[in-house]
């Protein structure tokens, strides 16, 4: 039980006493846990907190400008927008086994935040999002050594080699303090209660090579079942969107022929894929309406050209993860 001003005045000044006049800089993912220790880190020392933003050319419609709008045009801070999406995607080029996918992305990002962060000479923090379950997580993988079926990273777990001091003000709070703490400290309740989206973005998305046209394709698709999802409301004014806890479009490299107008086609196939959980370590896949699908399905055939095919996973965790890579 807490009260929401006097913890941010409380962590405010801790942040401050910290940090003194010194000069920190933070990866700004643009979700939820960089975005609120972002946001409460602005609120304690001002310009003294650079962030740096990395485009991986792998987010989602529109992100880059999003964040970019509630952070340097809204919240007022330094941001660096950074896009490296020709970087990954040449990197990423020839590769089709997800974990090495994975791992390419995550050194990538490294080398790109190292580099921009570089510039900034006067910095002497590092900031980052870590919360309450990270660190629990992390003292228990090492003492497990826990088999793992899929190498999560996230932004966090920069090389110690950048000689900065750390800087984690949320690490004492739980993901639902973490967005009561983001929507106080003025940030969109949109951005704060949004789904969980992997570090590695569309490159677990986009099955097998990643390609910047199939990204294309995939952030327009994925667009237009978010959408519909929140559009819907339900009697007690909830939307699909709310009532599931992932969702999102998946690119399949298949093609499959069609027929458009008195001509045939043969274009690409995307699965839509929406999860209902508790602790995403099982799933249960959720049961949109028909009439839902339906609309999704008919809007990305006749708005996105190269897509003639849409369908539905309806596989459950286990024995399917949920992203599909
Ligand atoms: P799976 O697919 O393993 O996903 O059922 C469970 C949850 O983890 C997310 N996920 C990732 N998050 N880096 C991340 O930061 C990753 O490499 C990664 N892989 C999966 C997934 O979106 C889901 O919420």
């Amino acid at each position: 039980d807490w009260n929401m001003p006097d913890y941010i005045a409380e962590a405010v000044a801790k942040i401050k006493a910290q940090v003194g006049n010194e000069e920190v800089i933070l990866g700004l993912s643009g979700g939820v846990d960089s975005s609120v220790a972002a946001a409460l880190i602005h609120r304690a020392i001002g310009d003294q907190l650079t962030c740096v933003f990395v485009d991986n050319g792998l987010l989602r419609l529109n992100e880059g400008a999003q964040v970019m709008e509630t952070f340097a045009k809204n919240l007022h801070m330094k941001v660096i927008h950074v896009d490296a999406s020709g970087e990954f995607m040449k990197h990423l080029a020839g590769v089709s086994d997800p974990e090495q996918k994975r791992k390419i992305i995550g050194r990538e990002f490294v080398e790109v935040f190292q580099r921009e962060s570089a510039k900034l000479k006067q910095a002497k923090w590092l900031a980052q999002g870590t919360i309450y379950p990270d660190v629990i997580e992390s003292a228990s993988a090492k003492t497990k050594k826990a088999h793992t079926i899929k190498s999560h990273h996230n932004v966090g777990g920069l090389p110690e080699s950048m000689h900065l001091k750390l800087l984690e003000p949320l690490r004492e709070l739980f993901k639902d303090e973490v967005r009561e703490l983001g929507v106080a400290l003025g940030l969109p309740a949109d951005m704060v209660y949004r789904h969980p989206f992997p570090g590695p973005g569309l490159g677990v998305r986009i099955l097998g090579e990643v390609k910047r046209e199939y990204a294309e394709l995939l952030r327009r698709a994925d667009a237009i079942f978010i959408e519909e999802l929140r559009n819907t409301r339900d009697a007690d004014g909830k939307s699909w969107y709310d009532k599931t806890s992932q969702a999102f479009t998946v690119f399949l490299p298949v093609k499959s022929v069609g027929v458009m107008g008195d001509g045939r086609t043969y274009e690409w196939v995307v699965s839509l894929r929406a999860v209902q959980t508790q602790d995403f370590m099982t799933a249960h896949w959720a049961h949109l309406p028909y009439d839902l699908l339906g609309k999704v399905s008919n809007r990305i055939i006749n708005e996105v050209r190269g897509i003639n095919r849409v369908v539905y996973d309806i596989s459950g965790k286990p024995p399917a993860t949920i992203e599909w890579e």
